[in-house]
């Protein structure tokens, strides 16, 4: 098989990129070593900047988006029994969308079906090489056989735990990692959200955060230790616990329902420089890890996937390596931006054992928050997405 870019991963990264590129008059092949059905099986995040939302609707996957997408001009952090709604319409002029990557992916996989592209499901031990050259190849095994792919360029679009980012050479590639001590258990359940709008909410008990996928359909999360087990936490425990964490007016409009799912996510911070090796691109979690605080993941791999999007166009159509050439520096210029955020946000609403000195500074920083136009404004400038 030959195409212009082979992109391996079909998470929201690889196949906003296959859109964009299709797009742009440029053919692109997925590989995705997981079935559909498990790729849309993931529970993941459901916050998407305005720069996101433009990319899907650029890529034919943003009818549904506008049609359900439920717009937050605001959302609230509380502490000690109060909330501080942050006014994002006011502060920046925008706002966010709240809309579920399972969502997200399943208008990206729709849209690239009917296009009739090619995304290869099941793909068993895929390989790539030669991205030092100008023909990088990939291969795979399907059905028992060997099969390969020869391109102009790969886009390593398979996540953290992918095989791209592991096929650097060691010496090329510089990674940076912030590990937390704590992880979000997370519950999925169709019942009323709490509250019109998220509530971060920081609790001596530990950090909690209510949100939702639609009117009918809310998701939690409660702050555990790094080591705990989704299995050690019946929806009751769950609730009781959540409940504690929130303000009473928030915790009174909870409504309890049996879990669609439950599970628990571990926070960490990890960039990957650079993001470019010969014709080999990263793009998304296989470039970079946010902690979920700041609801940056899916955003940055959109911007990533727009940026190599662009670059690749400039390549292809005008001959001109100069996109390709500015991709790594320009991706990790709003990487770190979005990393500085998610660990700030971090760092500002989660429970930190034996750091009373941390705690004080949390204190300071709310109570700087909740009476600076100014500090909320920057809150907010980072919540909604620095320009592309
Ligand atoms: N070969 C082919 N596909 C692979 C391989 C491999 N060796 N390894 C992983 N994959 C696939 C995974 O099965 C997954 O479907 O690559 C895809 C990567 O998707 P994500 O992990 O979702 O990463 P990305 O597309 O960058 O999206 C980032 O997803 O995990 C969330 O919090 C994250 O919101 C962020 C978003
Ligand atoms: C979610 O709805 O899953 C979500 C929302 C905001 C976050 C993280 C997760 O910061």
């Amino acid at each position: 098989m030959r195409t212009q870019t082979a992109i391996i991963g079909a998470g929201p990264a690889g196949l906003l990129l296959g859109q964009l590129l299709h797009a742009a008059g440029i053919d692109a092949v997925i590989l995705e070593r997981r079935s559909q059905a498990h790729v849309l099986s993931r529970i993941r995040a459901g916050v998407l900047e305005p720069g996101a939302v433009a990319a899907l609707r650029q890529a034919g996957a943003g009818a549904r988006l506008d049609a359900e997408g439920l717009r937050h001009d605001g959302f609230s952090i509380a502490s000690d029994g109060r909330a501080l709604r942050i006014d994002l319409a006011a502060l920046t002029g925008r706002a966010v969308t709240v809309y579920g990557q399972t969502e997200v992916t399943r208008d990206l996989m729709a849209a690239r079906a009917a296009a009739g592209l090619p995304t290869i499901y099941d793909a068993e031990d895929v390989t790539i090489a030669d991205f030092d050259s100008d023909a990088p190849r990939v291969t795979w095994r399907e059905g028992g056989r060997t099969r390969d792919l020869v391109c102009a360029a790969i886009a390593g679009c398979d996540g953290f735990h992918g095989v791209c980012r592991q096929s650097v050479p060691a010496g090329a590639i510089e990674t940076f990692e912030r590990v937390y001590p704590f992880g979000w258990l997370g519950l999925l359940c169709d019942a009323p959200p709490c509250a019109e709008e998220l509530i971060y909410a920081r609790h001596a008990r530990g950090f909690a955060l209510c949100s939702m996928r639609s009117p009918t359909r809310s998701r939690y999360y409660v702050q555990v230790a790094a080591d705990e087990r989704a299995e050690a936490w019946s929806d009751a425990r769950f609730f009781d616990e959540l409940r504690r964490r929130l303000p009473e007016a928030a915790a009174a409009a909870v409504t309890v329902a049996p879990a669609l799912e439950k599970s628990i996510a571990p926070l960490r911070s990890f960039v990957a420089e650079p993001m470019r090796f010969g014709r080999l691109f990263l793009a998304g979690d296989a470039a970079h890890i946010v902690p979920p605080t700041g609801a940056k993941g899916l955003n940055l791999a959109a911007s990533d996937v727009v940026y190599l999007a662009e670059a690749l166009a400039e390549h292809f159509i005008e001959g001109s390596p100069a996109g390709l050439d500015a991709y790594s520096a320009r991706a990790l210029a709003r990487v770190w931006k979005a990393e500085r955020f998610s660990w700030w946000m971090t760092a500002l609403t989660h429970r930190f054992e034996g750091d009373p000195f941390g705690e004080r500074l949390q204190q300071a920083e709310l109570d700087w928050l909740s009476g600076s136009a100014a500090a909320q404004a920057a809150l907010a400038e980072n919540y909604v997405g620095l320009p592309y």
